[in-house]
Protein backbone atom coordinates (compact mmCIF):
# COMPACT_ATOMS: atom_id res chain seq x y z
CA UNK A 1 0.00 0.00 0.00
CA UNK A 2 1.31 3.39 -0.87
CA UNK A 3 2.80 5.75 1.91
CA UNK A 4 0.09 8.44 2.51
CA UNK A 5 1.76 12.10 1.38
CA UNK A 6 3.04 13.04 5.07
CA UNK A 7 4.50 9.34 5.19
CA UNK A 8 6.62 10.22 2.51
CA UNK A 9 7.99 12.94 3.56
CA UNK A 10 9.05 11.70 6.84
CA UNK A 11 10.53 8.51 5.57
CA UNK A 12 12.22 10.81 2.67
CA UNK A 13 13.74 12.97 5.57
CA UNK A 14 14.82 9.81 7.16
CA UNK A 15 16.98 9.11 3.79
CA UNK A 16 18.29 11.81 4.33
CA UNK A 17 19.43 11.92 7.76
CA UNK A 18 21.03 8.46 6.69
CA UNK A 19 23.35 10.29 3.93
CA UNK A 20 24.29 12.82 7.29
CA UNK A 21 25.26 10.14 8.94
CA UNK A 22 26.89 8.69 6.33
CA UNK A 23 29.17 12.15 5.83
CA UNK A 24 29.18 12.46 9.50
CA UNK A 25 31.21 9.28 9.77
CA UNK A 26 33.44 9.99 6.68
CA UNK A 27 34.46 13.43 8.35
CA UNK A 28 35.20 11.91 11.74
CA UNK A 29 37.32 9.47 9.68
CA UNK A 30 39.21 11.80 8.00
CA UNK A 31 40.06 13.68 11.29
CA UNK A 32 41.24 10.37 12.71
CA UNK A 33 43.09 9.29 9.65
CA UNK A 34 45.36 12.35 9.63
CA UNK A 35 46.14 12.04 13.35
CA UNK A 36 47.60 8.71 12.19
CA UNK A 37 45.13 6.57 13.67
CA UNK A 38 44.31 4.50 10.57
CA UNK A 39 42.41 1.70 12.43
CA UNK A 40 39.82 3.53 14.18
CA UNK A 41 39.60 5.47 10.62
CA UNK A 42 38.90 2.65 8.62
CA UNK A 43 36.32 1.69 11.36
CA UNK A 44 34.39 4.80 10.88
CA UNK A 45 34.73 4.41 6.87
CA UNK A 46 33.04 1.28 7.37
CA UNK A 47 30.14 3.12 9.30
CA UNK A 48 30.18 5.55 6.90
CA UNK A 49 29.23 3.03 4.47
CA UNK A 50 26.86 0.90 6.64
CA UNK A 51 25.06 4.57 6.75
CA UNK A 52 24.62 4.33 2.81
CA UNK A 53 23.09 0.98 3.43
CA UNK A 54 20.24 2.43 5.87
CA UNK A 55 19.60 5.05 3.80
CA UNK A 56 18.71 2.60 0.97
CA UNK A 57 17.13 0.74 2.88
CA UNK A 58 14.45 3.21 2.84
CA UNK A 59 14.64 4.12 -0.23
CA UNK A 60 13.99 0.54 -1.23
CA UNK A 61 11.01 1.06 0.99
CA UNK A 62 9.55 4.02 -0.44
CA UNK A 63 9.95 2.57 -4.33
CA UNK A 64 8.59 -0.82 -3.33
CA UNK A 65 5.65 1.18 -2.10
CA UNK A 66 5.03 2.94 -5.20
CA UNK A 67 6.15 6.52 -3.76
CA UNK A 68 8.95 9.07 -4.79
CA UNK A 69 12.13 8.56 -3.13
CA UNK A 70 14.02 12.23 -2.79
CA UNK A 71 17.05 13.11 -0.86
CA UNK A 72 17.74 16.08 0.58
CA UNK A 73 19.67 18.62 1.35
CA UNK A 74 22.48 17.18 3.33
CA UNK A 75 24.37 19.45 5.68
CA UNK A 76 27.62 19.96 6.01
CA UNK A 77 28.98 17.51 9.05
CA UNK A 78 30.13 20.73 12.28
CA UNK A 79 32.13 18.53 14.26
CA UNK A 80 35.25 20.07 16.55
CA UNK A 81 37.30 16.98 17.18
CA UNK A 82 40.87 17.16 19.13
CA UNK A 83 41.25 13.63 20.00
CA UNK A 84 40.05 10.12 19.18
CA UNK A 85 37.51 10.47 22.44
CA UNK A 86 35.99 13.45 20.75
CA UNK A 87 35.57 11.86 17.73
CA UNK A 88 33.51 8.71 18.83
CA UNK A 89 31.61 10.77 21.35
CA UNK A 90 30.11 12.51 18.11
CA UNK A 91 29.69 9.46 16.77
CA UNK A 92 27.75 8.36 19.61
CA UNK A 93 25.99 11.33 19.63
CA UNK A 94 24.66 11.44 16.21
CA UNK A 95 23.46 8.14 16.91
CA UNK A 96 21.62 8.77 19.46
CA UNK A 97 20.11 11.89 17.14
CA UNK A 98 19.19 8.89 14.45
CA UNK A 99 17.57 6.54 17.04
CA UNK A 100 15.33 9.06 18.02
CA UNK A 101 14.14 10.14 14.44
CA UNK A 102 13.77 6.19 13.95
CA UNK A 103 11.45 6.16 17.62
CA UNK A 104 9.79 9.45 16.14
CA UNK A 105 8.89 7.64 12.36
CA UNK A 106 7.80 4.89 14.13
CA UNK A 107 4.93 6.77 16.47
CA UNK A 108 4.14 8.74 13.12
CA UNK A 109 3.27 5.27 11.16
CA UNK A 110 1.78 4.04 14.10
CA UNK A 111 -0.40 6.99 14.89
CA UNK A 112 -1.47 6.44 10.36
CA UNK A 113 -1.89 3.07 11.65
CA UNK A 114 0.33 2.22 8.80
CA UNK A 115 1.02 -1.43 9.41
CA UNK A 116 3.24 -2.38 6.27
CA UNK A 117 6.22 -0.25 7.75
CA UNK A 118 6.30 -2.10 11.16
CA UNK A 119 9.09 -4.61 10.26
CA UNK A 120 11.37 -2.06 8.52
CA UNK A 121 11.27 -0.19 11.02
CA UNK A 122 11.37 -3.07 14.19
CA UNK A 123 14.67 -3.63 12.29
CA UNK A 124 16.12 -0.47 12.80
CA UNK A 125 14.74 0.28 15.78
CA UNK A 126 17.21 -3.22 16.76
CA UNK A 127 20.11 -1.27 14.52
CA UNK A 128 19.88 1.57 16.80
CA UNK A 129 20.30 -0.34 19.62
CA UNK A 130 23.69 -2.27 18.83
CA UNK A 131 25.00 1.03 17.18
CA UNK A 132 24.50 2.60 20.45
CA UNK A 133 26.03 -0.26 22.07
CA UNK A 134 28.91 -0.06 19.68
CA UNK A 135 29.81 3.42 19.79
CA UNK A 136 28.97 3.65 23.74
CA UNK A 137 31.68 0.37 24.20
CA UNK A 138 34.66 2.49 22.53
CA UNK A 139 33.53 5.52 24.26
CA UNK A 140 34.03 3.89 27.50
CA UNK A 141 37.42 2.56 26.11
CA UNK A 142 39.02 5.34 24.58
CA UNK A 143 37.93 7.30 28.38
CA UNK A 144 39.68 4.55 30.41
CA UNK A 145 43.03 4.62 28.32
CA UNK A 146 42.80 8.57 27.96
CA UNK A 147 45.71 10.31 26.58
CA UNK A 148 48.40 7.03 27.22
CA UNK A 149 49.60 6.30 23.62
CA UNK A 150 49.99 2.93 23.80
CA UNK A 151 46.75 2.34 25.21
CA UNK A 152 44.95 4.07 21.89
CA UNK A 153 47.15 2.39 19.84
CA UNK A 154 45.67 -0.93 21.55
CA UNK A 155 42.14 0.53 20.76
CA UNK A 156 43.58 1.63 17.19
CA UNK A 157 44.66 -1.55 16.58
CA UNK A 158 41.18 -3.22 17.46
CA UNK A 159 39.47 -1.08 15.22
CA UNK A 160 41.12 -2.24 12.51
CA UNK A 161 39.95 -5.67 12.52
CA UNK A 162 36.64 -5.50 14.56
CA UNK A 163 33.79 -5.79 12.45
CA UNK A 164 31.73 -2.50 12.98
CA UNK A 165 28.59 -5.14 15.43
CA UNK A 166 26.16 -4.16 13.06
CA UNK A 167 24.05 -6.05 10.54
CA UNK A 168 24.84 -5.51 6.47
CA UNK A 169 21.59 -6.00 4.64
FE1 LIG B 1 21.82 4.61 10.34
FE2 LIG B 1 24.09 4.60 12.49
O1 LIG B 1 22.30 4.86 12.06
Amino acid sequence: MKLSPELEVAFNNQVTLEFEASMVYRQLAIELDSRDLPGMGAWLRHQADEEIVHANKFIDHLIDRDNHAQIGKINSPQLDVSTPLDAFKAAYAHEQRVSEAIRSLYRTTEEAGDLDSRPLLNWFLNEQIEEEATVSEIVAQLELVGEDGPGLLRVDAELASRPTGTTEA
